[in-house]
């Protein structure tokens, strides 16, 4: 099928132009320029590399992608037009998938084609170019995910009379530290309440900045417990066994200054007050971890200055046990043997020497400790799981000191076939829930089974205290804002003890998990400084669990500027616990605010688009009436005071985040 297209309307006349007009097949540009949200960009086929179709008509000519996909290419003004046809590529399969495309120039958009369903027929674009420099083709996910989002760009070609258009990459960012040094002065960081059970062991090390040395101290501390008084760990049990909340004083002081804030002991039955703060290995050193890794990491969340902004958990993820064989996920001999001893007692692999010596290690910090396993057979990646010995493991988890489990669904589908009813699938956590609670320490219980029968229902019932509301985040690492607004969706679910969790913080050196199963080492994060600071403000105004899963041993300044921003962080632990509410304001662009525990807003400005946005959030929108007084929290710098609403230029793919009080 040939259809020539030429624009209606030019907007400047041939004559200006600086050489003959000439034209350029989108397919002959540099398409590795062009990313795609799955698979690659195709040159004279589809993404899946067959013929161009579009509603039964076949293409020879054009680019076959799939959302998101982004394209930027560089003109220099001379170029006349743009003109393709767009559509659904039929191999998506019969009536699937929806795809809105969308031209940009230097000023935003040139042309939107509206959502574009399977099956629809092609829709013609012509977009005039003159004065354009720099032209932006995009292919979204229709709204609805992008599963089946096969995009075609058909007989699309850019006239021009100057220099060749070229494909650039995407425009790069730098990575700007937005926030200031701490100052020298003592600052009290993280939460303001903290959940024991009566009897428990509590171990806190208080978190807060300024220079060393630090003298601490606590008022009206409860009987049983004691504060070093250099460190400022608090440890010991509470004697009096009634629930009831401490009110306690805490007081940190240098030669610059004293700090000193309300911390609230609450004996109970409620565990992790606010949500859990810490570190898992999975997305950096997968398969490879090993005792003197979770050690290292230990090292680091205090000499990097994380446990001082409130991280606290030091957690393993998958691959501490045997193996019963070498595998896909699991190509290391040392890491094969027995799962379970003569007593049937669980055997941690060669890499973990004495795993009792490792928590007794971590405590020794004031941080916690996190273990991993399945109510299966086998974990996710094929190592011993907890089936059959539920009541041994959880116990064998509390004498080794561990203070937090997640419980990684995986293989015990073979126990309940693939559909399981409600009743089958909260069997395995409230079967642990229970277990765990009879132990003889607080161990917050983690339940990840991505999502399955709206587990954030009844998450809390069955014991938990924070459930994986999705799949793995790492596979879908460029849909941050997609996964933050689908989590939103359960804000009513979020309150203290009980959390929705959309996965842990991949920004710095991550390593990558790869649909064949490899693992690789860590690298530089691929996402964008804005998309970074937007990752992190989205999950704390979402009161998500905040578990860096990077190399801690590769941590540079800007990723703890964004991990430890004490402001910030207020934002995830506040103690309502609420998960903020989206306003929608354009497509691609939203406002998040959250109430907080002293009457004020936390409001997130987000842009989830590829060129920058203004996005507006007004007062009365978000429930506030007359001036309010705003701050910016990454910058920690006062903006005044706002009558009506706040404005912000809000990069591609970011954010802005700021707090508000009413000005009196
Ligand atoms: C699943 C979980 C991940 C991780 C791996 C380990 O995929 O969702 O978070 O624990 O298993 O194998």
């Amino acid at each position: 099928m040939k259809r020539m297209l030429k624009c209606l309307v030019w907007a400047v006349p041939l004559v200006a132009l600086a050489g003959e007009p000439q034209s350029v097949w989108l397919a002959d540009l540099d398409l590795s320029k062009m990313s795609s949200g799955w698979g690659h960009a195709m040159a004279n086929h589809s993404v899946t590399t067959q013929e161009l179709t579009i509603a039964g008509a076949k293409f020879a000519q054009g680019v076959g992608v799939h959302a998101e996909s982004v394209m930027y290419l560089q003109l220099d003004g001379a170029a006349t037009e743009f003109t393709a046809q767009v559509g659904v590529d039929d191999h998506a399969g019969k009536g699937k998938g929806s795809v809105e495309f969308e031209i940009l120039g230097d000023a935003g958009a040139l042309w939107q084609s509206g959502v574009m369903k399977g099956g629809d027929v092609a829709k013609a674009v012509c977009v005039p170019l003159a004065g354009v420099k720099s032209l932006v083709l995009v292919a979204s996910d229709g709204g609805d995910g992008h599963n089946n989002d096969h995009a075609d760009w058909v007989e699309a070609k850019i006239n021009f009379g100057g220099a060749k258009p070229q494909a650039v990459a995407m425009p790069a960012e730098e990575a700007r530290i937005l926030t200031p040094p701490a100052p020298a002065a003592p600052r009290l960081n993280g939460p303001r309440v903290y959940g024991v059970r009566p009897g428990h062991p509590l171990l806190y090390r208080i978190p807060c900045t300024g220079e060393r040395p630090l003298k601490f101290s606590a008022q009206q501390l409860p009987a049983g417990l004691e504060l070093d008084e250099a460190s400022g760990i608090i440890s010991g049990n509470v004697t009096d066994r009634t629930y009831r909340t401490y009110e306690v004083t805490l007081r940190a002081q240098n030669q610059h200054g004293t700090a000193e804030r309300v911390f609230k002991i609450v004996v109970g039955d409620t565990l992790a007050l606010t949500p859990p703060m810490g570190w898992n290995h999975w997305y950096t050193h997968y398969n490879r971890i090993s005792d003197a890794l979770m050690r290292q990491a230990a090292d680091v969340m205090v000499s990097s200055g994380m446990a001082d902004a409130g991280y606290q958990y030091v957690n393993i993820d998958d691959c501490w046990m045997n193996a019963k064989a070498l595998s896909k996920y699991q190509t290391d001999p040392k890491r094969v043997g027995p799962e379970r001893d003569a007593h049937g007692n669980i055997v941690p692999n060669a890499y973990f020497p004495d795993m009792k010596a490792l928590t007794t290690y971590i405590h020794g910090k004031g941080l916690k400790a996190g273990t991993y396993t399945s109510p299966g057979e086998s974990t996710c990646a094929g190592f011993g799981g907890a089936l059959g010995h539920e009541a041994q493991d959880a116990k064998q988890f509390a004498d080794w000191g561990f203070d937090f489990l997640k419980y990684d669904w995986c293989s015990y589908s073979r126990v309940t076939g693939k559909k399981p009813d409600l009743a089958a699938m909260q069997k395995p956590y409230r079967l642990m829930g229970d277990l765990l609670r009879q132990q003889d320490r607080d161990i917050v219980f983690n339940l990840c089974q991505y999502g399955m029968g709206d587990v954030w229902k009844w998450g809390a019932e069955v014991g938990g205290h924070c459930w994986r509301t999705a799949g793995d985040l790492g596979f879908e690492l460029n849909r941050v804002f997609e996964v933050a607004l689908k989590n939103a969706e359960y804000r009513e679910y979020s309150k203290p003890g009980s959390w929705n969790d959309p996965d842990y913080i991949q920004i710095g050196m991550i390593g990558t998990q790869t649909r064949r199963g490899t693992f690789e080492m860590a690298h530089p994060c691929p996402l964008t400084p804005s998309e970074q600071y937007a990752f992190m403000a989205l999950w704390c105004l979402s009161a998500a669990p905040l578990f860096y899963s990077g190399d801690m041993g590769q941590l540079d300044p800007f990723t703890l500027n964004v991990l430890c921003n004490p402001e910030v962080i207020d934002v995830d632990q506040d103690e309502l616990g609420q998960c903020g509410r989206v306003i929608p304001v354009a497509k691609k662009t939203f406002v998040m605010v959250k109430d907080m525990a002293d009457g004020s807003k936390a409001v997130g400005l987000f842009n989830r688009g590829v060129v920058p946005a203004r996005v507006t959030a007004v007062w009365s929108e978000l429930g506030l009436g007359g001036a309010q007084r705003v701050r910016d929290l990454w910058r920690q710098q006062e903006l005044g005071l706002f009558e009506k609403s706040f404005e912000a230029a809000v990069p591609r793919r970011g954010g802005v985040l700021i707090r508000v009080w009413p000005a009196k």
